[in-house]
């Protein structure tokens, strides 16, 4: 595990870049994405770098359940803002929010991850340590389901919405399973609300109730860490 500490989001970002830089040099090929406020200035140096992606291939984390990919609240929307239109991928694959059937949707893009295997993978994190949208209890092993999102979650979004009315209460969210799977992994986390979890994710026991804490385990993970994310840990 290695962590990286930063000024803030903006320096975050150039050091994501830089591991973005690498991994492509290291060929690279498949990249696993997230969407929030958490990526945004990562996203923003991509943009900004020299970084073709044309050939390459990314996966989303998620999509909320009941939006299309018109819909300007989707997570395909976000992504298409914030990068695909200034870097496209060759193939950019999000869950299909609109399809009713979960078990065909699920199945059909836990075939779409173990086909296209993810080299690199971005992450940020939920105030109650979720990652995608897998919540605490969320199985270790878990694949591609539809999630009913938590209260926690369900507040931290509604700043993205007109009325808390209108934020999807279920989300399609590649699984912890999955997840694991990438060779190199990312996690982002800016703000002291983050603090809590990062210190459970980083220095408490690997349990389910914090989801990101089974990264512990993975053989290969960055973090990228303001002070105020980093604060409550004890090194
Ligand atoms: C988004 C995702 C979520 C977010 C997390 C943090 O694709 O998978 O796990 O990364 O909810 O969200 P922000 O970055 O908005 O604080």
């Amino acid at each position: 595990m290695k962590i990286i500490r930063v000024k803030d989001e903006i320096e975050g970002g150039q050091e994501a870049l830089a591991l973005f830089k690498d991994q492509v040099k290291q060929g690279a090929h498949v990249f696993g994405l997230a969407t929030g406020s958490t990526p945004n200035t990562t996203y923003q140096a991509l943009c900004q770098s020299d970084l073709d992606f044309s050939e390459a291939i990314s996966i989303n984390l998620d999509e909320y359940v009941g939006l299309s990919h018109n819909d300007p609240q989707s997570y395909y929307s976000y992504m298409v803002e914030h990068l695909f239109k200034q870097k496209p991928f060759k193939h950019s694959y999000l869950p299909d929010g609109t399809n009713e059937d979960a078990d065909e949707e699920c199945q059909r893009y836990s075939r779409i991850i173990a086909q296209n295997p993810v080299d690199f993978q971005l992450l940020g994190i939920g105030r109650n340590g979720h990652i995608g949208f897998n919540e605490p209890g969320s199985p270790f092993d878990g694949t591609t389901r539809k999630i009913k999102l938590t209260e926690s979650t369900l507040n931290a979004n509604a700043r993205f919405f007109a009325n808390e009315a209108d934020v999807p209460r279920y989300a399609y969210s590649m699984g912890i399973g999955e997840i694991m799977q990438a060779k190199t992994i990312l996690l982002e986390a800016y703000g002291m609300n983050k603090a809590d979890a990062i210190q459970k994710t980083i220095e408490g026991p690997v349990t389910p109730n914090v989801p990101a804490s089974i990264l512990q385990k993975h053989p290969n993970v960055y973090f990228i860490l303001d002070e105020e994310a980093a604060s409550k840990l004890s090194k």
